[in-house]
């Protein structure tokens, strides 16, 4: 096969290489292509543009196949713990029985906030949306670690900025929380397991401690590393634009928070939660919403439906729902909105519509639903998808910074006024 593609054009012959990754996908580099020809290439969302060469997620969205670092999510997520993850994704390899308990020491003792951050959370208003306050209190960790400014001085210092990220963010994801709810703060227990800790500090109160019931740290487990990575989705895509810019890597997760927070990506699990609320409230009528979603005079969509590269099935979506209905039996929690997202589900699959468009379930569809049983209340599901997705951001930002990749600075074709004179006042 050739290395070449030809682009005929202005009766030249550009050649353009073809690049291959470790799974035989083909890539057009049309990076000298402007150069060559004088021409860009446009394509917005990024639907067919690949961004960078990377080596810790391969995903097939036709064959519904993810992999972190080669290891199937199935394996991960039957086996592994989320911190054993984290470092995969970060490290690239699993690690020792030593590199893992170190790894663990050292998120484990960094959990702890600085005082003054009470002060920077009495200044939100207590209804503060908690993925606006952890966003915001994830770039303030520049200011108590400013040494993180220059992010890749040495090994140790990165090593050092991820490892309090990795520690911190249950921390301030749980004080935002309290903040919004109106409870005092919960500081860490390093006795615990990082799930068991951060429920803990959510739900805990001076009048009643909490320990959280091993189902549920399960659960939670499984569920933090089926978010822990998604190749270039739009958060991770920002984290490295920002971090490409030589951002410190607490603003470059920032904005990557940010990015989540939309419904159409990670928003959407509050937004499905919502939506089956909003279709029980109004008599469960199922058929009801799945008109609405058709009908393009209506913005409707079915939240959870649907994904940018999945276009078979989501294998995250698949795990999910197994343990949606085991988590629920297990706790002996009936939940009725469970049922109404069964009942869309099989219908949708059996809709032309949903078929034509390959429209399924995403892992968004089924998580909200165990949340839920988790007692985690629903403002709270995007902010639980960053705490899974922080190992994900960290390890694209690294391998960014590591491959010295230039600043992200796409191009356009400009489409306004073309050269005119400025007009007075008094002549408008
Ligand atoms: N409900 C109804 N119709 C839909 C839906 C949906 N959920 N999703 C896509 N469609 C339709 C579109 O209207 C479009 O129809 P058309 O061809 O007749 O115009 C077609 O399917 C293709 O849709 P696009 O928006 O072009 O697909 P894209 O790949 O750009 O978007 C996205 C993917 C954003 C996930 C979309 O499917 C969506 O909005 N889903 C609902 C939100 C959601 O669940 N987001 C979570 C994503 S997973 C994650 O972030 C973890």
């Amino acid at each position: 096969m050739s290395d070449f593609a030809e682009l005929h054009y202005n009766g030249e012959v550009i050649k353009l290489p073809v690049i291959e990754g470790t799974e035989n996908e083909k890539a057009l580099d049309i990076s000298k292509l402007r150069g060559q020809s004088g021409l860009i290439t446009i394509d917005p969302g990024y639907k067919n543009t690949g961004s960078t060469k990377s080596a810790i997620t391969f995903l097939d969205g036709e064959k519904g196949i993810l992999r972190y670092r080669g290891y199937p999510i199935e394996q991960l997520a039957e086996k592994s713990s989320f911190l054993e993850v984290a470092y995969l994704i970060i490290y690239g390899e699993l690690p020792s029985k030593e590199d893992l308990a170190r790894w663990e020491k050292d998120i484990t003792y960094h959990t702890l906030i600085h005082e003054d951050f009470r002060t920077l959370l009495e200044g939100f208003p207590s209804n503060a949306h908690p993925m606006g306050v952890l966003s915001s209190l994830v770039t303030s960790l520049t200011a108590f670690y400013p040494e993180s400014l220059d992010p890749v001085r040495s090994a140790d210092e990165v090593r050092m900025n991820i490892v309090r990220l990795l520690a911190k963010l249950p921390t301030l994801a749980a004080w935002a929380y309290k903040n919004e709810i109106g409870q005092p703060l919960v500081y860490p227990l390093n006795s615990l397991d990082y799930g068991g800790n951060f429920l803990r500090m959510m739900f805990a109160t001076p009048a009643e401690d909490f320990r959280a019931d091993p189902v549920v740290t399960t659960s939670l487990n499984k569920l933090l590393i089926l978010h822990a990575e998604h190749e270039q989705n739009c958060s991770t895509s920002t984290v490295r634009i920002v971090g490409s810019s030589h951002a410190s890597l607490y603003a470059s997760v920032s904005a990557g928070i940010n990015a989540l927070w939309g419904p159409l990506h990670g928003g959407a699990n509050q937004a499905v939660i919502e939506m089956l609320e909003a279709i029980r409230e109004d008599g469960g009528d199922t058929a009801k919403y799945l008109a609405k979603a058709k009908d393009k005079d209506d913005p409707f969509r079915l939240m959870g439906f649907g994904h940018r590269v999945y276009k078979n099935f989501d294998p995250r979506a698949r795990i999910i729902k197994k343990a949606a209905d085991d988590v629920l039996s297990k706790l002996g929690v009936n939940d009725p909105i469970l049922e109404i997202a069964k009942h869309l589900e099989e219908a949708a699959l059996n809709d032309p519509y949903f078929v034509e468009r390959k429209l399924y379930p995403n892992v968004d569809f089924y998580s909200g639903i165990i949340y839920r049983a988790l007692g985690i209340p629903t403002n709270m599901f995007t902010v639980m998808f960053a705490l899974g997705r922080l190992p994900g951001w960290i390890g694209q930002w690294k391998e960014m910074r590591e491959n010295n990749e230039p600043i992200g600075r796409p191009r356009q074709v400009y489409t306004g006024e073309n050269e005119r004179d400025y007009v007075d006042m008094a002549k408008r």
